[in-house]
This record gives C-alpha cells, sequence and structure tokens, in this order.
C-alpha cells in the first residue's frame, strides 16, 4: 500500500493543537472529525489538556500508545519542526499541517527545515498553510470548514484554503456530492500531481477538480508526464488562477508559487488531456456531468426542448463547443412527430412546443434511447404554467431509472423558484441539469472532448475500459 493511500483510509488520526475552546482552529478541527462520524481512532493531543470533547488527550505525539496514520497539525509555525521530528519519532505517515507563516510569507527556511525531518523519517506532509482535507467514503473531515460535506464522486484538490472552505457549502447547496476535498497550500511535499495519482486510483472518485495558482519551479515537464497517465484513467478539469499580470502577483503572495506565462499552462494541460474550465461554475458543471453520466459512446446528439428559443440557444452552444446536432433519419423524424401536437417541430431540435406536458416529454425520450442514430440527448425546459418542472423532473428521473437508460444526458431547466427545485431534484437523481442550455451543452462538449481525447491515445477496448470503470453498466 503506497504511503499515501493512509490519507484516504486511515486507522488512526492524531490532531496536535487540539484545542480546549471552542472558536479555535485546533478545536473545530477535531469537532468536525467526530461529528463527520470517523470510525478509526481519534487522539488529540495537548500538554495542557487530559480530555478534550469527550476524547482522552495526550502531552505529546509520542506519548500515543497506540500507531498513528495521519496526524493533524494545528500548533504556531515556529513549534513545527519539534512536532514533525515527533511525528517521525512515532511513525506517522502522514502530517497535514494546517499552520501558516512559511514560504508563503517568505519564510522558506522554515518550509524546507520541515520537509528536511520528514523526509529523514519518511513522514509525508500535506500542506503546510492549509484548511485541512475531507474524504467521504471514511466519513472523514479533518478541516475547519463546514461539518457537511455531500457524499458523491467528485474530487477537489486546491491551492486556495479559502475558496474550499466556500466551495463545501456550495456543493451542498447545488447537491454536487464530493469524493474528497484536500487543500495543498504551499505544496512542500506532496502535491497535485501525486494527489491526482492517489484518486486516479480511488474508486469513489470519477472526476478529479483542481484549483491550480501554480506549480513548483521547474515541475512543469513532470506534471505533463504524469498527469498524462492520469487523464488515461480519468477526467481531470482545472481552474487556473494568476492568468493576469496583476493575478499572477497575488499568486506569489499568496502559496508562494509560480502563477507562470497562461500560454504554457494551456499547452501543458492540453498536452496532458486535462480540461480546462475558466470559472468556478464551469469546473463544476463539468465536473458533475462527468460524475453523473457515462462517457459519450458517439457524438450525435438530439436536443428535445419545449422552447424553440431554448431550443435554438442550444444549437449555437453545440456548434461553439463542438457538440454535432444529429441530421435525423425521415423515418426517426417521423416518430418524433407523432410525440409532439402537429404544430411542433420534429427535427433537431426536436420541439414538442410550449404545449409539452410529462407525456410528450417522456414519448419524445423514448423514441431518443431507442433510436441507434442518437448517442446522446440534451433535455431542455422552459417553465410554463402548464407543466410544473417538478414533476417533469421526478418523470425524467423514473424514465431513466427504470430503463437504465446509458445515453450520455444533460439538461437544462429554466425558469423560476420551481425550476431551481426540479434542478436539485436531478442532480440528486444523478442527471446533471443546469439553469441554462448553454451551460449543459458546453457540458457535453467537454465529455465529447474527453473521448476523443482518450480515443487518440488509447485503442477502442481501452477507450470502453475506461467508460466502464467510471460508470460500471
Ligand atoms: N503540541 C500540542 N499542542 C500544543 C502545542 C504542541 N507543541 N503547542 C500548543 N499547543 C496547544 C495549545 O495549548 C492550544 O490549546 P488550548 O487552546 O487548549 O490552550 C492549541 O494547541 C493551539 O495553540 P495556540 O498557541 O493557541 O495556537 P492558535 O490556535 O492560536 O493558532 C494555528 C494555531 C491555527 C495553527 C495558527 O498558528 C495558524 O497558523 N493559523 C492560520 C491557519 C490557516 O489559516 N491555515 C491556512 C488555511 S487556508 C485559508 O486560507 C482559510
Amino acid at each position: 500500500m503506497s504511503v499515501l493511500k493512509a490519507l484516504l483510509e486511515p486507522r488512526s488520526i492524531a490532531v496536535v493543537g487540539a484545542s480546549r475552546s471552542p472558536g479555535k482552529i485546533g478545536y473545530t478541527i477535531l469537532r468536525n472529525i467526530i461529528e463527520y462520524g470517523f470510525k478509526g481512532e481519534l487522539y488529540p493531543v495537548n500538554p495542557n489538556a487530559t480530555e478534550i470533547l469527550g476524547y482522552r488527550a495526550y502531552p505529546s505525539i509520542t506519548a500515543i500508545p497506540g500507531e498513528v496514520d495521519v496526524a493533524v497539525v494545528v500548533i504556531p509555525a515556529p513549534e513545527t519542526p519539534k512536532v514533525i521530528e515527533e511525528c517521525g519519532k512515532k511513525g506517522v505517515k502522514i502530517a497535514v499541517v494546517i499552520s501558516s507563516g512559511f514560504s508563503e510569507v517568505g519564510n522558506t527556511e522554515l518550509e524546507e527545515r520541515i520537509v528536511k525531518i520528514a523526509r529523514e523519517y519518511g513522514v509525508r506532509i500535506l500542506g503546510p498553510n492549509i484548511f485541512g482535507y475531507a474524504y467521504t467514503p471514511r466519513n472523514i473531515n479533518a478541516t475547519f470548514g463546514p461539518l457537511e460535506v455531500a457524499k458523491g464522486n467528485i474530487a477537489f484538490i486546491t491551492q486556495s484554503g479559502a475558496l474550499g472552505i466556500a466551495l463545501m457549502g456550495w456543493t451542498i447547496m447545488n447537491e454536487i456530492g464530493l469524493s474528497g476535498l484536500f487543500s495543498i497550500g504551499n505544496m512542500a511535499d506532496i502535491d497535485v500531481v501525486e494527489l491526482s495519482e492517489l484518486l486516479a486510483d480511488d474508486p469513489s472518485t470519477r472526476v478529479i477538480t483542481v484549483y491550480l495558482e501554480g506549480l513548483k519551479p521547474g515541475r512543469g515537464r513532470e506534471f505533463i508526464e504524469r498527469m498524462s497517465r492520469v487523464t488515461l484513467r480519468k477526467p481531470v478539469v482545472v481552474i487556473k488562477a494568476g492568468v493576469t499580470k496583476r493575478g499572477m502577483k497575488a499568486v506569489a503572495s499568496h502559496t508562494g508559487s509560480l502563477a507562470g506565462s497562461d500560454a504554457l499552462y494551456e499547452a501543458a494541460f492540453k498536452q496532458a488531456g486535462i480540461i480546462r474550465a475558466r470559472t468556478i461554475t464551469e469546473l463544476f458543471n463539468i465536473a458533475r456531468a462527468f460524475a453523473q453520466q457515462p462517457i459519450p459512446r458517439g457524438v450525435n446528439t438530439v436536443v428535445i426542448t419545449n422552447g424553440g428559443g431554448a431550443g435554438v440557444l442550444a444549437t449555437d452552444a453545440a456548434e461553439l463547443n463542438n457538440v454535432p446536432l444529429l441530421e435525423p433519419s425521415q423515418q426517426l423524424v417521423e416518430k418524433f412527430k407523432e410525440t409532439m401536437p402537429w404544430f411542433g417541430s420534429p427535427k433537431n431540435p426536436v420541439d414538442l412546443t410550449g404545449q409539452a406536458v410529462v407525456d410528450n416529454y417522456i414519448k419524445a425520450l423514448k423514441v431518443a434511447v431507442e433510436s441507434p442514430e442518437v448517442d446522446n440527448i440534451v433535455i431542455l425546459y422552459c417553465r410554463t404554467a402548464i407543466l410544473d418542472p417538478r414533476d417533469l423532473a421526478k418523470a425524467i428521473a423514473e424514465f431513466y431509472r427504470e430503463n437504465n437508460v446509458s445515453k450520455t444526458t444533460v439538461i437544462a431547466f429554466i425558469g423560476g423558484v420551481e425550476v431551481y427545485e426540479a434542478i436539485r431534484y436531478l442532480n440528486r437523481s444523478s442527471i446533471p441539469a443546469y439553469p441554462t442550455p448553454e451551460e449543459a451543452v458546453a457540458a457535453l462538449g467537454k465529455m465529447l472532448w474527453y473521448k476523443k481525447y482518450l480515443e487518440s491515445r488509447l485503442k477502442k477496448q481501452e477507450v470502453e475500459a475506461v467508460r466502464l470503470a467510471l460508470h460500471p453498466a
């Protein structure tokens, strides 16, 4: 077992600097680990306490009787070298160093010191300058972010702690489930590449998302080579921050990493098969599609809508995002015709008209799912008073579940408050739903790009193996 695997499956966690005072970071992390339901051994370490939050406290990590796999270190930076040395003596596998005050403020010497000590003992360091990590399959929330982390299949690696914390809340609101969340801060030791490799092996992760500010100098080639292997197993979606001149300066003072030229990163991502997102919304839109839907088998896409305008927007978006819209055969056109009023449009986009009710949608979906011409489906709905979006969402989810539909599908529901409820319902039912046609089609576009990328690097049966590994039939 690789040492890093202990991060995901620790038998025991120690919190060094577990505080007795509510409101302190060391208290919050210990409380989150307890309340999120970690099942292994838990050891608070604090020389001034005998018990914290109902757990026996130890004066030092070496005083703990059992083995310790992960030590979360939450003490002021100047005291960390001593604690890392103790971690080494204790045989700790991974030290998760929350403390700030290292290379991000020019204190590179202290950072190098803890890495050197850790290397001497074979301890690996996550951080420093991080908010911790979460791994939901094992009920681990070792962060000082919100307690609740929605469970799912998206892993998020972030160089920004604050952004990670904010996203924890956002993912819950939007019904986006995470397998793991890893704050990497200064990346003094464990970096984005190693974590991605770890997650490529993780059966609970279907897509890896990354907020990246920069890499360590001189690591570009290695990044491309190693990430190229990861992307042949799982999609990786990256948002790269610090693309403007001022943004680059901000990166230097945030995590101390090198933002570098945007064009270089763009080329590196392309070469490594990494999907680039330009905004946080896009990052998770794409991730959601990969987490919930299988990689497309083919490219031919059909749009089913109750609004002509939404259909036109989706058509434009398809053109702009390289999503080929199917030219349906006459036979297929005739079949679609039977699902709509006489004034509907059976071509692609299939316009069921504003008069459409649940029955029209389900009939049209049935035609699309059964047709060998159709590979992918985009379902659009504009709010009308004759069709409650929540009813439609329920019917679609039921149809997909009962028929075990494996054609890649994205949905856009456009409208008011009820639409938002319907979108959340669909997301919970593993069908990615968005508030605009453009977002839905753009997410599908990235899936098709990834499919093409895999096909350019792998044999046909290997692509199918990746597809099945991510979404078993
Ligand atoms: N071993 C074990 N326990 C110790 C040790 C030690 N060597 N030294 C101190 N402690 C105990 C203290 O007694 C205290 O417990 P108490 O509150 O019960 O008395 C506890 O550990 C914490 O020590 P403090 O000295 O009170 O430190 P404080 O909690 O104020 O700060 C911290 C520690 C949080 C690590 C701080 O130095 C720090 O780095 N803060 C920034 C963290 C951060 O923001 N990280 C990046 C996140 S990403 C983002 O952007 C959000």
